[in-house]
């Protein structure tokens, strides 16, 4: 059996992967949350399971008493692009430098990045420069840097703008999580920055595939290399809304998946058709 540590699993897109992973009965996994922003209802089910173990804590606090571990997928952060509070950037290069620590030195780690730690630059390649506009860009870079300081193997790929099932819209985060939950509570939602930003969606189970197939030492970007302007999809959701705050955030980022379509790998879903089927079920 390997063992295996998942942590951020309560969370959104780590209860996709899970789901997944706990198909491997050559799987011993570890999952640890604290439950900041993650939902126990994700993750109950795994609780005590035949080869499932779920810990509340902070990972930094994690103690690894047994062997290390085979395979890490590091999910967990504090994951507000608007925070600009040094609280939300220190839990994640603790959590991070914690996690390299727990791995086996011939182990395999698997981090979820982001294209946050390419600010505000239009269209980015794996090469483009690291040039983040918010503390959570900036401990992603930080993170990237002590994985690959510290680990000898290592996959870390960089997320677009990520939607699907389970996404909690109800903090304001995430724009296609945030339109499901005020279609669903019949509320009306804020658009910010007068709905002009630009971003690249991407399905949830296609990022789960290419965290469970896709393993290299340098970076792959998850995008579909397409964007969307917010209000253009806030309006073909049907979802009531007025104007917001402007916020100091990216206008607009396209990334390119070149290196990732070459792997094999295929997006399935786009964010047009799953809005449309939002508006069916609303
Ligand atoms: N959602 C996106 O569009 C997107 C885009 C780019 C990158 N990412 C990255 O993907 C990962 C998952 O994002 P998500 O959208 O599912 O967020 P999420 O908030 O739903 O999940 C994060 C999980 O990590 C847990 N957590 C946070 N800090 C922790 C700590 N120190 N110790 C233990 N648990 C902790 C939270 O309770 C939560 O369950 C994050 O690393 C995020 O930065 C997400």
């Amino acid at each position: 059996m390997k063992k295996v540590l998942v942590t951020g699993a309560a969370g959104f897109i780590c209860s996709h992967l899970l789901e997944e992973l706990v198909k491997r009965n050559d799987y011993r996994i570890d999952i640890v949350d604290d439950l900041s922003t993650g939902n126990k209802e994700n993750v109950r089910k795994y609780f005590g399971g035949e080869n499932t173990r779920f810990y509340q804590c902070k990972i930094q606090d994690f103690p690894v008493l047994t062997d290390k571990y085979d395979i890490i997928y590091h999910l967990a952060a504090k994951a507000n692009t608007r925070a600009t509070g040094l609280v939300e950037f220190e839990d994640n290069i603790m959590a991070t430098e914690a996690v390299t620590k727990m791995l086996k030195p011939n182990g395999h780690i698997i981090f979820s990045s982001s294209c946050a730690v390419y600010g505000n630059q239009a269209i980015v390649i794996e090469e483009s420069p690291y040039q983040p506009i918010s503390t959570y860009g900036y401990s992603k870079w930080m993170n990237e840097l002590t994985i690959k300081a510290n680990c000898k193997n290592y996959t870390i790929f960089r997320f677009s703008n990520v939607f699907g099932e389970r996404q909690d819209g109800s903090n304001e985060m995430g724009l296609i999580g945030v339109i499901d939950y005020h279609l669903k509570q019949n509320r009306e939602m804020k658009v910010f920055n007068k709905g002009k930003n630009e971003r690249d969606y991407i399905y949830v189970k296609d990022v789960v595939k290419a965290l469970t197939t896709v393993r290299g030492n340098s970076p792959y970007q998850i995008g579909r290399f397409k964007t969307y302007e917010t209000l253009t999809l806030v309006n073909l959701s049907g979802v009531k809304w007025s104007y917001g705050a402007d916020n100091s955030e990216v206008d607009t980022i396209k990334l390119s998946n070149t290196k990732l379509l070459a792997t094999g790998w295929k997006p399935t879903l786009n964010v047009v058709d799953y809005i449309r089927g939002l508006n069916e079920k609303a």
